[in-house]
């Protein structure tokens, strides 16, 4: 876990929090959601090694229910392990006490335990390119529609469909300054299900990097099922996720089957990891202006941000 490394002059450690105290409801089991298995193990550790296999950490800190602490610790050796709370952030805020040293966090939920390295990359390379908050996105397939949220007699009526190209997927890891991260959870009601979500709230900009579809989301018995075959066959043909024409289906494929963010993936260059990304089903710059940050704070993201002792954690 020795990802600390010298950008532009300065010593820059990456935290990552990993939620994991949810209690996975939706996916009918009798364990919380992190310790269902996975292949040979649990989602939580797929999910860590996953993270770990990436390169980019210098502390990892999982969230988990309070009573499965001993468990998680015995799972996970690598990670810091703490309590979580009643909503997910909650638990991101018992990460953030964790991480206090860090410089760059990702919050990078446990319930997407495949998410490939390339897209860890990405995040952080664009933190360090000088965006304050970062997620990972991938276009929508499916035509989207809006619904009156009052039904009557029970039947739902659409009122408009969404403008399909102009949306995005987003996954996680969520990639954020220490700062925008604290000041994103300062004021927090408990309702938000991202973490930009609550940057957003704060006018805090949002830059969008290519996702993955191998970062999909366990939440449903059917995504169990989809991830365990991803885990007993991790490299299907091409074609297969995403229609993809890349022999593996990590190398940024997004839906079409086409890299939005072809020249993502340069970590510490400090340069904009998606900056003339190409078309996805011919229309053009996929993330052409997605909360752009001036070029005088890409210079100097961490102005504010002096070195900080990084024993503790
Ligand atoms: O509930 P949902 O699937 O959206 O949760 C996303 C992630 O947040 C999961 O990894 C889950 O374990 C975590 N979570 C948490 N604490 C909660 C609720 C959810 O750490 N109270």
């Amino acid at each position: 876990m020795a990802a600390r490394s010298v950008w532009r002059g300065l010593v820059v450690s990456v935290g990552v929090i990993i939620p994991a105290a949810g209690s996975g409801t939706r996916l009918g089991e009798p364990v919380p959601k992190a310790f269902v298995e996975l292949g040979a193990r649990t989602i939580l550790e797929v999910c860590v090694a996953g993270v770990l296999d990436a390169g980019v950490a210098d502390t990892v800190v999982v969230v988990v229910p309070a009573e499965l602490i001993d468990t998680a610790q015995r799972l996970v050796p690598e990670a810091v392990v703490v309590a979580g709370g009643a909503h997910r952030s909650d638990s991101v805020r018992a990460g953030i006490a964790a991480v206090r040293t860090a410089d760059i966090v990702l919050v990078h939920d446990a319930a997407r335990p495949l998410t490939p390295p390339g897209v860890f990359e990405r995040v952080v390379a664009a933190v360090r390119a000088g965006h304050p908050a970062v997620v990972p996105g991938l276009p929508v397939a499916d035509t989207l529609k809006r619904i009156d949220p009052h039904p009557v007699d029970g039947a739902e009526r659409v009122v408009a469909t969404v403008e399909r190209e102009v949306l995005r997927a987003v996954q996680t890891p969520q990639g954020f300054t220490r700062d925008a991260l604290q000041r994103a959870h300062a004021d927090d009601l408990g309702l938000a299900t991202d973490d930009a979500g609550l940057a957003e709230r704060c006018g805090i900009p949002v830059h969008v990097v290519a996702g993955d579809p191998l970062a999909l989301k366990i939440t449903t018995p059917w995504d169990l099922r989809i991830a365990r075959d991803v885990v007993a066959e991790p490299n299907p043909s091409a074609g297969d996720v995403g229609g993809s024409e890349e022999p593996s289906p990590s190398a940024g494929a997004v839906g079409g089957g086409e890299d939005p963010c072809p020249s993502a993936g340069a970590v510490g260059g400090g340069e904009d990891p998606c900056p003339s990304a190409g078309a996805v089903g011919g229309g053009g710059d996929p993330y052409p202006s997605a909360g752009r940050v001036g070029d005088e704070r890409s210079e100097e993201p961490y102005r504010d941000h002096p070195t900080h002792d990084r024993s503790s954690t």
